[in-house]
């Protein structure tokens, strides 16, 4: 059984997909062991002990980073975590805590990256002006928003869009993509061919 934490500081409704996903039998083989989060009043800690997991509150406030990441990562270590998936967490990781997990750390941003990483990447698509945007679920390395992309799923930019629509829509498709990317992750289901992550059940190109 592989087990998994999520790291919240909000609303929390990927995790609520990935805990629901897992029960529904989507992704084989796996748990939701821990929900750590850096906010004692994210709404997704309720969601969270609603569901009956096992939640944690490391608060950051008044901390210095490596002191607040030390507690994860013990934590982590404690619950014996196997893959550790980002959900609306608003902190940048320290590359100790990356390396601590090499590999093993997925995130999902609302844009097509590398268009629009950081903050307020809805608002940066409209600001632009695409005419498709969408989200994306990659692995953490020590670059903002930048790590190796697992998947990506494609939303219209309307012309009547604001940023709450124009979210809700990409909402929608991170809370299907995001299961799909952990499946395929903890079934082994993929290569790492420089930053491009390939389907294992994509046959060898011919060399053409
Ligand atoms: C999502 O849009 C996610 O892509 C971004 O932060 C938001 C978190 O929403 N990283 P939720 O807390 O999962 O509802």
């Amino acid at each position: 059984m592989k087990r998994i934490a999520i790291l919240i500081s909000g609303r929390g409704s990927n995790m609520v997909a990935l805990s629901d996903s897992i029960r529904g039998g989507a992704i084989p083989n796996a748990e939701v062991a821990l929900v750590v989060s850096d906010k004692a009043d994210a709404r997704g800690i309720d969601a969270a002990r609603e569901r009956e997991l096992t939640t944690l509150v490391v608060e950051r406030r008044g901390r210095k980073r490596e002191e607040h990441e030390t507690e994860i990562i013990k934590a982590l270590r404690e619950h014996s975590i196997d893959l550790v998936c980002l959900a609306g967490y608003m902190r940048l990781l320290s590359p100790h805590f990356i390396a601590a997990f090499a590999g093993k750390i997925l995130n999902i941003h609302p844009s097509l990256l590398p268009s629009f990483p950081g903050l307020d990447a809805q608002q940066q698509a409209l600001a632009h002006g695409v005419k498709w945007t969408g989200c994306t679920v990659h692995f953490v390395d020590d670059t903002l928003d930048g790590g190796p992309i697992i998947a990506q799923r494609i939303v219209p930019v309307l012309d009547q869009d604001s940023v709450e629509t124009l979210s809700a829509r990409i909402l929608e498709q991170e809370h299907q993509l995001y299961p799909e990317a952990v499946a395929l992750v903890l079934q082994n289901k993929f290569a790492l061919n420089g930053r491009r992550v390939v389907g294992t059940a994509v046959p060898a190109t011919s060399g053409q």
